[in-house]
């Protein structure tokens, strides 16, 4: 038995005595994943959290992640083993620059993007996730005003897939900003047969390129589903760790080694277990935050799957 299977064995171990489910996001680590109870993208982990019996969530992803289940699991102990895993992309809106553009432009209907802190969430209408923004966008009637923050990448695929016009702010995803055009056409060459299926966090000219954009919980199912025997994968690498495993005979290329978020590679087994033990850190959203936010997260659930 190796040292890592020790620690494995110690961690399921600590689970059972604490009456806690471990939650791993998509891009985790692949040892990680491997003895996660659930894995799953950002909101169907909130929403799993609020789901499972269990007392306490160890929800091994990055901070806002672990916001969105401890507004939807307020009565559950959520802890995030590396309080230091945030997501840039989220910290570049605060709410005093939410509030600023409310404040000038007090019609616009603001939808905001999951990869976000509660407090923006709070501050918002309804939020969306990669999977379903089109269908948020397209729920909003047709005369109103949409801002959408904070990804500026998502909300240009969202304006040309869903035809209505946007203004957005002017954030992005420092690891999916890094996929450049040329490292996808040198995939293609590499491999004409795959298909490239992309992350709508990307660039626009990236995204233009793909034969699917989607969401890191899309692109199992259409890898799963679809004929090709071979994909470029445009989204963090941790990403590949489950198609490979759920596709044996299918094959599948990082579109490039520069696709690694250091923020969800932060946190290890030992990590894991060290939380475990000591009940801590633990993430917690105020009264006042939560309930605004929830109202948000509960608009976008209430809208149907196929808005056309
Ligand atoms: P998902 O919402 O697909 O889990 O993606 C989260 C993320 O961080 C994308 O970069
Ligand atoms: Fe944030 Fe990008 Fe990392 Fe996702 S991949 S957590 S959006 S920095």
């Amino acid at each position: 038995m190796t040292g890592q299977d020790g620690l494995k064995g110690e961690i399921r171990k600590l689970l059972r005595e604490r009456n806690a489910v471990m939650l791993a996001h998509n891009y985790q680590r692949d040892e990680i994943q491997e003895i996660a109870d659930i894995t799953g993208d950002s909101l169907g982990l909130s929403q799993e959290a609020a789901r499972c019996e269990a007392q306490v969530i160890v929800f091994c992803g990055v901070h806002f992640m672990a916001e969105s289940a401890a507004i939807l699991a307020p009565d559950k102990t959520v802890l995030l083993p590396r309080l230091d895993a945030g997501c840039p992309m989220a910290d570049m809106i605060t709410a005093d620059d939410l509030r600023d553009y409310r404040a000038t432009h007090p019609e616009a209907v603001v939808v905001t993007y999951v990869n976000s802190s509660a407090e923006v969430k709070a501050l918002s209408d309804i939020c969306c996730t990669s999977g379903n923004a089109v269908n948020v966008v397209r729920s909003i009637p047709e005369n109103r005003e949409i801002y959408m923050v904070p990804d500026r990448n998502l909300a240009l695929y969202v304006e040309k897939a869903s035809g209505r016009r946007l203004t957005w702010f002017d954030g992005f995803c420092p690891t999916h900003e890094r996929l450049k055009v040329e490292a996808a056409e040198r995939a293609r060459e590499a491999h004409p047969d795959a298909l490239l299926v992309v992350h709508p966090e990307c660039p626009p000219e990236v995204v233009e390129m793909a034969d699917a954009v989607l969401s890191t919980a899309g692109m199992y199912s259409f890898c799963r589903r679809s004929e090709a025997r071979e994909f470029l994968i445009g989204t963090e690498m941790g990403i590949l760790y489950r198609l490979r495993k759920e596709n044996p005979g299918k094959t599948f290329h990082l579109v490039s080694r520069a696709l690694i978020c250091p923020n969800m590679k932060l946190t290890t087994l030992e990590d894991v277990h060290d939380s475990l033990e000591s009940l801590s850190p633990v993430v917690t959203v105020s009264p006042d935050i939560r309930s605004k936010a929830l109202s948000a997260l509960d608009a976008m659930l209430r809208v149907p799957r196929d808005v056309s």
